[in-house]
């Protein structure tokens, strides 16, 4: 099978070609720049303009859309661009497009889950046959948001919160299933093993990396507060992925925080 990654140099799609190639699947990869790789096909396509969209689709039978703005033009790169690769896909041909989208952008009132749900309906809405994998949050980008958090001084945060963080191999496992098995026409979910308190993770967290910042609670006010302490980032779905925050912090800084 011929496979389109969008988004292929992020995160999760450094993954993602890894494990589509290991699962023997002939791989095409896109990002706005020029890249080279000697067991994929980088091309060069840009979802806020369009550019390049038409020929990235061109004989594949299967996209996998990760590719994603959530720090600005995010209408423009995420719905409209989504419509737009829609589009094109169903123009090929594609027999399946594989969407990843978040647990909770059905709950959670934060604009970027509002244009990821968004662009989950135009996938719906389209020509190709389709699949949706909402993944809750990777521990990458929860440990990014705690350091960011910790340069300003103390970790501020609502300790009540609930966040389930899953690896991003795993996630990348899970679309690759989804791809070998064809499309859903409806949305699953993913979770990471273990559901954690917000002031959980951030004692975890100050341990591994030996941090004295202390945690300065905040109580999120309104429905966003609400929705985030009552679970909306976090899914009961089986089967879950195995990796832990802890086994996340003893890769990154050392030590035996494992579970
Ligand atoms: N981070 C999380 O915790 C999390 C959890 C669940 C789901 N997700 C979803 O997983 C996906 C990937 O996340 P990630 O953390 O891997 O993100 P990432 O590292 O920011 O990768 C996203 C990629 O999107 C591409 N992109 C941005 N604007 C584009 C445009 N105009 N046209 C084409 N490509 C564009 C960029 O590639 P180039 O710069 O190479 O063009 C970038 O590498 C996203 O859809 C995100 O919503 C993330």
């Amino acid at each position: 099978m011929r496979v389109l990654v969008t988004g292929a140099g992020g995160r999760l799609g450094s993954h993602v070609l890894a494990r589509l190639r290991d699962d023997g699947m002939s791989v095409r990869a896109s990002s706005r720049r020029p890249r080279i790789g000697s067991d994929v096909e980088w091309v060069v396509a840009d979802l806020a303009t369009g550019d390049g969209l038409a020929e990235a689709v061109t004989g594949v039978d299967a996209v996998v859309h990760l590719a994603s703005s959530p720090r600005g033009r995010t209408h423009q790169v995420d719905v409209l661009g989504t419509r737009r690769l829609v589009l094109a896909a169903g123009a090929a041909g594609v027999q399946h497009l594989v969407y990843i989208s978040i647990v909770g952008v059905d709950r959670v009132p934060i604009p970027y889950y509002r244009h990821k749900l968004a662009a989950e309906q135009v996938v719906a809405a389209g020509p190709v046959p389709w699949s949706v994998l909402r993944a809750t949050q990777f521990p990458e980008f929860l440990d990014d948001l705690l350091a960011t958090s910790a340069r300003l001084g103390p970790v501020f945060g609502d300790r009540a919160v609930l966040a389930q963080p899953v690896d991003p191999g795993e996630v990348a496992a899970r679309l690759a299933a989804r791809v070998a098995a064809g499309p859903l026409g409806g949305i699953e979910k993913f979770g990471g093993p273990q559901v954690l308190r917000f002031d959980e993770a951030v004692r975890a967290w100050r341990e591994a990396r030996g941090s004295r910042r202390p945690l300065l609670p905040v109580r999120i006010p309104g429905r966003l507060g609400r929705e985030l302490r009552a679970g909306g980032l976090v899914t009961e779905a089986l089967p879950r992925g195995v990796r832990t925050w802890a086994d996340h912090l003893a890769d990154t800084y050392g030590g035996t925080a494992r579970r």
